[in-house]
C-alpha cells in the first residue's frame, strides 16, 4: 500500500516452549503511515516487545502478513533478513545496549562497518548523527563515562545513523529519570518533525506516550 511503512494483516504469533504453544499475538491488523510517530501501549506481557520484534525483522510470525518499508518480511531468507534489517531499521532498546569496551563514536560507527562507506565518510556520518542528538562533544567517551540519558542519545545517534527508514523503540525511557526521560521525548519528537522519521515506540508510560502522534492500545495479545 502507498504511503504506508507498515501493513500488518492478520498477524498472529504463538511461542513454542516445552511442546506447549503459548499464543501471545491474535489478528493483529495494523497500517501505519510513512511519517508516523506511534506510540504502542499495554500492560507487561501484553505483546509489546514481541509486535516490535516481529516489524523490526528480529523474530518472525507464526501466521500471517506483515509489510514492512516495501518488503514482505516473512518471505526473507535470514541472510537477506540482516541485510533488509540493516538498510531499514533503526532499532532502540530499553537499556541502551551499548558497547561498553567501545567509546560513543565506535558505537555509533558499528553498523556502518556494514556498509561501502569509506572511512572519511563514516565518520561524517557518524558526527552527524551525534551532533543531532547533541553529543558531538562526548564522542571520546565510553558508556560509564556517560549518564543513562546521555548512553540513550548515544543508543538513538547509533539507531539513526545509516538513515534507516523506521525507527523502533522499545521502552526507551524505561530506565530513565523523569527529566532524562523528557529530553529523550523531545528528541523523539525532533526526529520526527524536523527529520520526518517514522516511529514506533513502544511504551507503558502515558507521559512518554503524550510525545506520540498516535497511540494504540495492546491487551492480551490484541490491539484494541
Ligand atoms: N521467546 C519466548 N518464548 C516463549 N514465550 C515468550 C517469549 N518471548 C515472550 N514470551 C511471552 O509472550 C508474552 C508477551 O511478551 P512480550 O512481547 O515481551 O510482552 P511485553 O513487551 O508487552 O511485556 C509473555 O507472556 C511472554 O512470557
Ligand atoms: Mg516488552
Amino acid at each position: 500500500m502507498a504511503g504506508y511503512i507498515v501493513n500488518i494483516t492478520n498477524l498472529y504469533k504463538e511461542y513454542i516452549r516445552d511442546d506447549m504453544r503459548i499464543p501471545v499475538l491474535y489478528d493483529i491488523n495494523l497500517d501505519v503511515p510513512t511519517g508516523e510517530f506511534l506510540a504502542l501501549m499495554g500492560p507487561s506481557g501484553s505483546g509489546k516487545t514481541t509486535l516490535l520484534n516481529l516489524i523490526a525483522g528480529i523474530d518472525r510470525p507464526t501466521k500471517g502478513d506483515l509489510s514492512v518499508a516495501g518488503e514482505s518480511v516473512a518471505n526473507l531468507t535470514e541472510g537477506q533478513l540482516a541485510q533488509w534489517r540493516a538498510n531499514h531499521i533503526g532499532f532502540i532498546f530499553q537499556f541502551y545496549n551499548l558497547i561498553p569496551v567501545l567509546t560513543a563514536f565506535d558505537n555509533v560507527e558499528l553498523p556502518l562497518l556494514l556498509t561501502s562507506l569509506s572511512k572519511r565518510e563514516r565518520r561524517e556520518h557518524v558526527e552527524t548523527a551525534l551532533s543531532i542528538v547533541g553529543l558531538a562533544d562526548r564522542m571520546n567517551h565510553y558508556p560509564r563515562q556517560l549518564s543513562g540519558g546521555q548512553e540513550q542519545r548515544v543508543a538513538i545517534a547509533r539507531a539513526l545513523v545509516t538513515d534507516p527508514s523506521i525507527l523502533l523503540a522499545d521502552e526507551p525511557t524505561g530506565d530513565l529519570d523523569r527529566q532524562s526521560a523528557e529530553a529523550i521525548m523531545t528528541l523523539l519528537g525532533r526526529l520526527n518533525s524536523e527529520f520526518n522519521k517514522t516511529i514506533i515506540m513502544v511504551t507503558h508510560d502515558p507521559r512518554a506516550a503524550e510525545s506520540a502522534k498516535v497511540v494504540r492500545h495492546l491487551d492480551k495479545g490484541e490491539l484494541t
